[in-house]
């Protein structure tokens, strides 16, 4: 029996030495109801009354021995794994960080934003329209009716007959009108679509902010006194604002509109091609028809509109030379705004 303990002794602990070694596996295997050495202290009642003692003894040693060898083989696992958790998750916390890569406006965004600033500082609020449009809206209750000539320079992309990619934010004029009573005072920024191809200063797709004040007395002073408070704010409060006569079926009388040039002072540069001046816009008081159109009556109610292009004013304030540039999400050009 002594022999039997000694082996047990030895071969616990020849396992316990070797590496990886199943620490509960080893002691169920010795030490458990079902061990080898309780199977041994089991069969000490065959012992005489002088051995019994003796092996007893002897068994207590094995299993105190063995028992301390796991406890001993568990710490030394314990601390090593703590030694290597240590190692693999050291951090130099000395070490520069990674900066996040920060996100910034479009140039178009930043323009489109400032503007809206401008006009909300007027008491203009933005109304907002669908850029899926019926024919009615862009052209019909703009008084431009079918085949009317004013339809060639907007062609648009149609999707029935008598439905289409808004080709300018106008119609956002009737929609407020139809469901607002003056005194009216909006601004409406929005994409636009027209059929024209891609060059340097076209594009199928692009935004404009249109303007609308619709009120009891509202004149063309009104309207020539607003746009030149928002041009000095837009371009500076040098600049000068010009009126040329043209033709919108939607406003009468009409006009373009044109500012003194913020690169050179009305000198003549490059940027204004030598004229001094820039056009920005369109404009004009809101045609009886189109009032009429919307329930409006223009015995007893006058109203001007404007509207202009973002991307054309977006590249004449950053000198931006080819509109494709604001569609190509290069962030070499969107960084440098
Ligand atoms: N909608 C016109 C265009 O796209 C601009 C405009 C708006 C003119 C409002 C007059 C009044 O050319």
């Amino acid at each position: 029996m002594r022999e039997t303990l000694e082996r047990i002794r030895s071969t616990a602990m020849e396992q316990l030495a070797a590496p990886n070694a199943d620490l509960e596996q080893i002691r169920i295997q010795y030490l458990g109801k079902k061990g080898e050495l309780t199977a041994v202290l089991r069969g000490m009642g065959k012992l005489s009354a002088e051995e019994r003692p003796v092996i007893g003894q002897l068994a207590n040693e094995v299993r105190a021995d063995i028992e301390a060898a796991i406890t001993a083989q568990a710490e030394k696992n314990a601390a090593a794994a703590l030694e290597k958790k240590l190692v693999d998750e050291r951090i130099d916390v000395t070490m520069p960080g990674v900066a996040p890569a920060r996100g910034r406006r479009h140039p178009l965004a930043i323009i489109q934003h400032e503007m809206e600033e401008i006009f909300i500082g007027m008491g203009f609020q933005i109304a907002e329209g669908p850029e899926v449009e019926y024919d009615y809206y862009n052209f019909q209750a703009l008084n431009i009716p079918e085949n009317h000539p004013a339809r060639d320079t907007q062609d648009t992309f149609y999707i029935t007959e008598n439905i289409l990619l808004r080709s300018q934010t106008s119609p956002v004029q009737v929609h407020v009108m139809e469901e607002q009573r003056p005194p009216i005072r909006i601004i409406s920024p929005g994409r636009v679509y027209r059929s024209d191809a891609m060059d340097a200063t076209h594009s199928p797709l692009f935004h404009q902010l249109e303007g609308l004040v619709v009120d009891r007395g509202i004149t063309m002073g009104d309207l020539k006194g607003m746009l030149e408070l928002a041009a000095k704010q837009m371009f500076g409060e040098q600049t000068r604002i010009r009126f040329r006569p043209h033709h919108f079926p939607f406003t009468e009388p009409s006009a373009e509109v044109d500012v003194s040039c913020f690169a050179c002072g009305g000198k003549g540069c490059r940027l204004c091609k030598g004229e001094g001046w820039i056009e920005i816009l369109g404009a004009g008081m809101v045609h009886p028809n189109v009032l009429r159109n919307c329930n409006i009556d223009p015995e007893e109610y006058s109203g001007f509109a404007f509207g202009m292009g973002i991307e054309r004013i977006t590249m004449l304030k950053y000198h931006i030379d080819d509109i494709r540039h604001l569609y190509e999400n290069d962030v070499r050009f969107l960084s440098q705004f």
